[in-house]
């Protein structure tokens, strides 16, 4: 394919989606296949995933399109094609990209060919797109969280635009449906219902780099999800940045409880999960549903952030200590099985020892079956930013230590309490360390390491739990 063959294809694409994508495919297939012809073997790429859930969704959906272009999937980053899917909840995970670019741009000096790409959040941060500009020339392609979809488009562009090729939208109304994914489990499956964050919690970057709150229509949602289940899925993981807030903006309003019930009328599929609940909108209707509804994992993630009222005013949570403890009580009294894992930030501009007490406090009162527990990271163009009494890291970090401390014992003090009880796992994997093991996830999110074979992969057992090992169990099958 030459310059003027290429600006012929450019030109008769399809202006409407996912039609444009189909045909972008397909362009880039060609190209692909010839190259490999060239290469005598085939093109490869490799994708590489920071952050969170919606992160590791995006790139099932990256690779999918990739897929479809023609290149084998590696693990390798010494592809023909690297793609970096960034995060920047914390400046520690935009330090690891930033690292890794280096390395990266000693792979290309070795195949010219290479084509280096970098999308995902940190990529809507201006200031971050300046400096690759400014310091990292070798990178091919930017593009960010709303345009996704046009990989296949922009990755064509660039093999005959000879630049730096850029593509960072602000914000977005549509959701592009129907492009391919690869999925990285065969069984289980993450399903976006709602993209975007409305909260603006006061150090967060999220709703800057996903932009505002849409839901996902809830028949597209149960369309995705019956087709999954008949590609042999049986666990679906249902994703948002706050879910309970899921509906209140389509135009026939929709509570989230509702959609996790229409959800587990879904024949075939076994267990439902979600991620991330904020507290200040976790409804009755909804822990009634969970309570009554077997399918629905006994899991809930239900980050505290700080124990403080004080602070969490500052944070814009819109709750305090005592509505999170109260909801907390509601919640394990009636769901007693439930697990409860929480989040939460230490050395918020402000905490002082007594505000961190009060994080003790309410950690020692809900006793967290887990917590993920980080230091304040400041992120520039939150407004906690640009809070004038930042913590500082000498004030921080044994505050941090004394809560992970706190943490970890009670969640080893909660694991064990189910020692001797009979659960049904779900088998994930072969164990790391012994090949005549396999790790299983219970319903309430523990690992279970019992033994098995790689053909009990996907499927659901009944194991006893035998041993707990602090944040995993050791256990038997009895089926
Ligand atoms: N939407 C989810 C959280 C997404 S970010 C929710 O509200 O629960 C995941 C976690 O990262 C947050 O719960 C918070 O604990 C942490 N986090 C977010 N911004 C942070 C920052 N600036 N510094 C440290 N931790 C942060
Ligand atoms: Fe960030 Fe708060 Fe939105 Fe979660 S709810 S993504 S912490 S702004
Ligand atoms: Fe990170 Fe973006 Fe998720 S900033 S935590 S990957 S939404």
């Amino acid at each position: 394919m030459d310059r003027t063959e290429y600006l012929q294809r450019l030109e008769a694409a399809p202006s409407l989606e996912p039609d444009r994508q189909e045909y972008f495919m397909d362009q880039l297939k060609t190209l692909v296949l010839q190259k490999s012809r060239e290469l005598g073997r085939p093109m490869t790429a490799c994708i590489q995933t920071f952050g969170c859930q919606m992160n590791a969704k995006d790139s099932e959906k990256l690779l999918g399109i990739l897929e479809q272009a023609g290149f084998k999937a590696s693990e390798d980053e010494a592809s023909d094609f690297v793609l970096y899917n960034t995060c920047t909840v914390r400046d520690n995970a935009n330090q690891r990209v930033y690292g890794r670019l280096g390395y990266l741009n000693n792979l290309k000096k070795k195949n010219p060919n290479m084509i280096i790409a970098l999308c995902g959040c940190m990529m809507q941060e201006p200031t971050v797109v300046e400096k690759i500009k400014k310091s990292y020339r070798f990178v091919d392609l930017i593009f960010g969280t709303h345009n996704i979809f046009k990989l296949a488009e922009l990755l064509f562009t660039r093999y005959f635009e000879k630049q730096m090729i850029i593509d960072v939208w602000d914000g977005t109304d549509k959701i592009v449906e129907n492009l391919p994914a690869e999925r990285k489990y065969s069984f289980k499956s993450g399903v976006n219902i709602m993209y975007g964050c409305n909260n603006f919690c006061s150090y967060c970057i999220v709703p800057y780099v996903r932009g505002r709150e849409r839901s996902r229509n809830p028949e597209d949602i149960i369309k995705e999800i019956e087709a999954l289940v008949a590609d042999g899925v049986v666990e679906v993981m249902l994703l948002g940045q706050n879910v309970n807030s899921y509906g209140k903006t389509l135009e026939t309003p929709m509570t989230f409880a509702e959609l996790l019930k229409r959800v587990a009328k879904i024949e075939g599929l076994e267990r439902i999960r979600f991620m991330t609940s904020h507290p200040k909108d976790l409804s009755d209707e909804l822990i009634a549903v969970m309570r009554d509804c077997p399918k629905i994992c006994r899991h809930l993630h239900l980050p505290l952030q700080s124990g403080s009222s004080r602070i969490l005013k500052q944070m814009n949570r819109v709750y305090n200590k005592e509505q999170y403890l109260a909801l907390a009580k509601k919640i394990q009294t009636e769901i007693p099985d439930l697990s409860l894992t929480t989040d939460i930030i230490v050395g918020f501009p402000g905490e002082m020892e007594e505000d961190f007490e009060e994080t003790l406090d309410v950690v020692r009162k809900v006793r967290f079956d887990s917590a993920f527990t980080f230091i304040y990271s400041k992120r520039t163009g939150t407004p906690a930013a640009a809070m004038e009494n930042q913590v500082p890291e000498e004030v921080v970090k044994p505050r941090f230590d004394r809560l992970l401390k706190e943490v970890q014992k009670i969640s080893a003090e909660r694991c064990s309490k189910d020692v001797g009880k009979t659960m049904t796992a779900l088998v994930e994997g072969m164990d790391d360390h012994d090949p005549s093991m396999v790790t299983g996830r219970l319903s309430n999110n523990i690992m279970v390491h019992f033994p098995g074979d790689a053909s009990d992969i996907g499927t659901l057992l009944t194991v006893r739990l035998l041993e707990s090992r602090g944040f995993y169990y050791i256990g038997e099958r009895i089926s």
